[in-house]
């Protein structure tokens, strides 16, 4: 009977952290709207996965304009100096914590081509998908749907598994995202925050589980 082949995704070792430091997770939207729902969520998701103890960066991706990823364009420039300062800034974190738009049932076209770039090696010796193997993450979702942006996290959920990353099983997803949130950005909800602020607890852990083991 033939072997099982397992990929072997190679880990980046932990810099300048160990085992009693707290878990570095990147937080950041799908989305470049300036009123984006999925924002909003991403920036609770921030402050939540602080209060569970986690070293948090709260990036949007306005600030990182790409242009769309041509083979060509790599091959004659590299990857564009946005691109290279998101894929470092992804390098530089444990975990992950995603808030995706869902456009036509799937996640957006801008974090699919974000995650395009940043797969991408910057030269030969540099291991495959380094940005990406062996990190966690957990995803959520706002839609003004009554399905809150449920369907783009399954795309979404086995894309990252395909690049090595470890989705946490819990996810959340807001419908109805127009009422969601007040003037502050808070959530009408008060029973959002606790499921919000669970998710963080659990991502926090698994996050500095998994770099404990690097
Ligand atoms: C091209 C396109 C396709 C969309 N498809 C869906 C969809 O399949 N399901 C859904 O719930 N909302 C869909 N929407 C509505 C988005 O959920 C809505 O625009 C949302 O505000 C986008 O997220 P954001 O507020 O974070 O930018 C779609 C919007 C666009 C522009």
């Amino acid at each position: 009977m033939a072997a099982i082949d397992f990929i072997d995704f190679p880990r980046e070792p932990r810099q300048n952290t160990g085992m009693n430091q707290p878990p570095r997770i990147l937080t950041f939207a799908g989305s470049l709207r300036k009123d984006s729902y999925n924002k909003k969520l991403a920036r609770l998701a921030a402050e939540a996965l602080r209060a569970a103890g986690a070293e948090v960066t709260l990036l949007d991706l306005a600030d990182y304009p790409m242009p769309i990823f041509n083979q060509d364009d790599e091959d004659a420039h590299g990857l564009p100096e946005t691109a290279r300062r998101f894929k470092a800034l992804l390098r530089g974190h444990d975990g992950f914590l995603i808030a995706s738009p869902e456009y036509n049932s799937s996640f957006s076209g801008v974090l699919k081509n974000a995650i395009d770039w940043a797969s991408r090696a910057e030269s030969d010796d540099e291991a495959p998908l380094v940005a990406f193997a062996g990190k966690s993450a957990a995803l959520v979702a706002a839609s003004p749907g009554a399905l809150g942006g449920l369907r783009g996290l399954v795309p979404l959920r086995m894309l990252l598994g395909n690049i090595g990353v470890f989705l946490l099983p819990d996810q959340i997803a807001i419908p109805d995202a127009a009422n969601a949130f007040d003037a502050s950005g808070a959530f009408t909800d008060a029973r959002r925050s606790g499921q919000l602020d669970a998710l963080a607890r659990r991502l926090t852990a698994f996050t500095a589980g998994l770099a404990s083991l690097k």
